[in-house]
C-alpha cells in the first residue's frame, strides 16, 4: 500500500505539529524550540511529508564531512506502512548522492525491528554496537551504508 503525501523541506511554522508527532510517535524527544534551533544548523536538513493539511511524517539529517548521518525518521503510527518512511529514505539518499557523500550512517536501537528492516532494505549493513547507548540502557546498533569509496 502507498499513502499520497507531499514531501517538502521543513519551516519554522511547522516545528509545533513536527514536536506534536515526535512525542505522539514516542520518538527522540525534540520540542518545537529545539526544531527552530535545528532549521538555523547548516549542516542539519529537515524534511516533512503533508496529506491533507497535515504533516504526517518527518526525518532530520545531517551533513557532516563526507557523511550524510540520519537523525531521526518518524511516521505518524495512523499513517504506518504506507511507505512513507520509503518516501523518506528516497529523499535522503537522494540527496546524499547529490552532495557525493562518501556514506550513509545512523544510530539506531537495537530492538526497533521496523527501523532496522527498513534501513536493511535500503543497503545498510550494521558496522556496530554501543553497549547501554540510550538512556534506558537498550544498545544501539550502528549503521551504514557505502555510497562510493
Ligand atoms: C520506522 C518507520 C519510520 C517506518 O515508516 P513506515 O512509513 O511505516 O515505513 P514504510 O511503509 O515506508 O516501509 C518501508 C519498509 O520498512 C520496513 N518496515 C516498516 N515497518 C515495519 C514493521 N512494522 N515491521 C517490519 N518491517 C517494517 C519494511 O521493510 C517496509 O517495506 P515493505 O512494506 O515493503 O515490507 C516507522 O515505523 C516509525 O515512525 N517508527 C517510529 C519512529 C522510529 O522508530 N524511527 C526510527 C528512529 S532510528
Amino acid at each position: 500500500m502507498t499513502f499520497a503525501g507531499q514531501l517538502r523541506s521543513m519551516v519554522a511554522a511547522d516545528a509545533a505539529a513536527v514536536a506534536e508527532l515526535s512525542a505522539e510517535a514516542g520518538a527522540a524527544r525534540w520540542d518545537a524550540p529545539a526544531f527552530v534551533r535545528e532549521l538555523a544548523l547548516p549542516q542539519s536538513r529537515l524534511k516533512v511529508v503533508e496529506a491533507d493539511g497535515r504533516i504526517v511524517a518527518f526525518a532530520v539529517w545531517w551533513h557532516v564531512v563526507d557523511e550524510v548521518h540520519l537523525l531521526n525518521i518518524v511516521v505518524h503510527p495512523a499513517g504506518r506502512r504506507a511507505g512513507l518512511g520509503r518516501l523518506l529514505m528516497n529523499a535522503l539518499v537522494a540527496d546524499a548522492q547529490a552532495v557525493r557523500a562518501r556514506a550513509l550512517c545512523l544510530e539506531v536501537r537495537a530492538g526497533n525491528a521496523p527501523a532496522l528492516a527498513l534501513y536493511l532494505q535500503y543497503g545498510f549493513e550494521i558496522v556496530g554496537r554501543r553497549r547501554r547507548y540510550y538512556a534506558d540502557g537498550e544498545d544501539a546498533v550502528l549503521m551504514e551504508r557505502v555510497l562510493h569509496a
